[in-house]
This record gives C-alpha cells, sequence and structure tokens, in this order.
C-alpha cells in the first residue's frame, strides 16, 4: 500500500474548509460515498464500542423538514448528502456482549476468553464511575467518527459542514429515533462547493503550533 504524501495531506487539510454553499447540482459519487460512509464506521471508539448510529437522509421531503430545525442552514437540503450522527444513550450488558459476539466471529475466538474484557467493560461504561456520566462519554465517541469523516472527505476533495447548529430533540421526532435509544448530537452535510461560497477564500485562523503544542 503506497502512502499519500505529506504535502497533499497538508493542502487538502488547508483545502478544506466549513462549507457555508453547496452546489446542489453536484452530486457524490456512490462508490466516494461509500468510501466516505465507511470512514464514521471504521473510527475508533472507545474500548471500540460504538455506541452510535449513522442516520443518512437522502429523502428531500424529510432534509426540507430539517431545514427549520437547523436554522435554515441551506446544506441539509442543498448538500449532496447529509448524515446525521446519534449517540447511544445508555451502555448496557446487551450492547458489550453483541460487541464481544461480533469479536469472537471476526476473529474467531471463542466468547468465552473474552470474559475478562468483558467484565472490564462492564465495571466501567455499564456499573463503574463512568455509567454516571455515559451519555456525555457516547457523545465523545461520535465526535471522533466525525473528525473521521472530515479528514477523510478532505482528502477525498469531497466538502463538508459539520453541524451542531440544530435542534437534536426536533430532529429525534423527525427521523423517528424517539424512544429508540439514540439521540441525535449533530450533522454534517457532504457534497461540493458552490462556486461563490465567500468562506471558501477566508484564511484559516488558527492559534500557532507554538500556542496549542506543549513538548516536554
Ligand atoms: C462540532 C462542530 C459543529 C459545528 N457547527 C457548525 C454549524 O452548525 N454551522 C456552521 O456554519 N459551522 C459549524 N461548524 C464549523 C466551524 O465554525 C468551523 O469548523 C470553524 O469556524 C473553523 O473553520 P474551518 O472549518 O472553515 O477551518 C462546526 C464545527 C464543528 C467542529
Amino acid at each position: 500500500m503506497s502512502r499519500i504524501d505529506n504535502e497533499m495531506i497538508h493542502n487538502n487539510l488547508n483545502w478544506r474548509y466549513a462549507c457555508k454553499k453547496f452546489d446542489p447540482t453536484k452530486k457524490i459519487r456512490e462508490s466516494d460515498w461509500n468510501v466516505l460512509l465507511d470512514s464514521l464506521r471504521l473510527s475508533a471508539s472507545s474500548y471500540g464500542l460504538q455506541p452510535w448510529k449513522f442516520i443518512v437522509v437522502q429523502n428531500p421531503e424529510i432534509r426540507q423538514q430539517l431545514l427549520p430545525l437547523s436554522f435554515g442552514q441551506t446544506p441539509i437540503t442543498e448538500a449532496s448528502h447529509l448524515v446525521v450522527l446519534a449517540f447511544k444513550e445508555k451502555m448496557d450488558e446487551a450492547h458489550i456482549t453483541q460487541f464481544l459476539k461480533k469479536t469472537a466471529q471476526v476473529r474467531g475466538v471463542d466468547e468465552s476468553t473474552l470474559d475478562g474484557y468483558k467484565n472490564m467493560m462492564i465495571g466501567d461504561v455499564v456499573k463503574g464511575p463512568r455509567s454516571a456520566v455515559i451519555s456525555c462519554w457516547a457523545q465523545k465517541q461520535v465526535y471522533i467518527a466525525m473528525g473521521f469523516m472530515l479528514t477523510t472527505a478532505a482528502l477525498m476533495e469531497i466538502d463538508t459542514l459539520p453541524m451542531e447548529g440544530i435542534n437534536p430533540a426536533e430532529y429525534d421526532k423527525v427521523l423517528g429515533l424517539e424512544n429508540s435509544g439514540f439521540k441525535t448530537v449533530a450533522a454534517i452535510a457532504c457534497g461540493y462547493r458552490a462556486e461563490d461560497d465567500a468562506y471558501q477564500f477566508a484564511k484559516k485562523v488558527r492559534f500557532d503550533l507554538k500556542d496549542v503544542v506543549i513538548v516536554k
């Protein structure tokens, strides 16, 4: 496997910006979308527990309903693809068992060999101190997946807008997430920038490396 060169990575990360205006005529090719969507699934998560659902909203009527629940941000309806990120509200033994069944199957090991791992996870996220802040923990995991998708999109030269400027509780109603055990936290619009989106020409505002990195 050949790796992408440093200059290309750096250029693409600089090329990425929070796209405020998408070209509604430009659609992401299915083969590209498949890779981009899979970047969410391939994200790292604590213990590998993947406490999330990703809702791909391609139905124009549903996206129209989401528009006023998103401060009228036009990428909701104009971007090629819209994905809503939801987190799992509670961690339970059933989820951990499901994860370990999958692990045993994928890695060809007996499930019983994972008992120690199981008890450790239960002792932390189900019954331990982390269970008190589990919704916050799950949301952090979802944001890691968001980062994966934004970075992957940048490398693919696909534009994105990460969005917290949405009404999560109202999204849950529209998307049928109420009583599902999952709650909306954010969304990502994906597609291609409109030529006249002025934000693409704005210089990046970032603190200098020396201001944010501490070397010991
Ligand atoms: C979690 C998150 C939520 C965001 N929500 C919004 C949003 O709702 N609307 C918006 O226009 N930009 C949103 N942004 C974009 C940021 O404002 C933007 O990333 C930041 O200003 C840096 O600019 P750049 O991404 O263009 O480099 C969000 C970014 C992140 C990471």
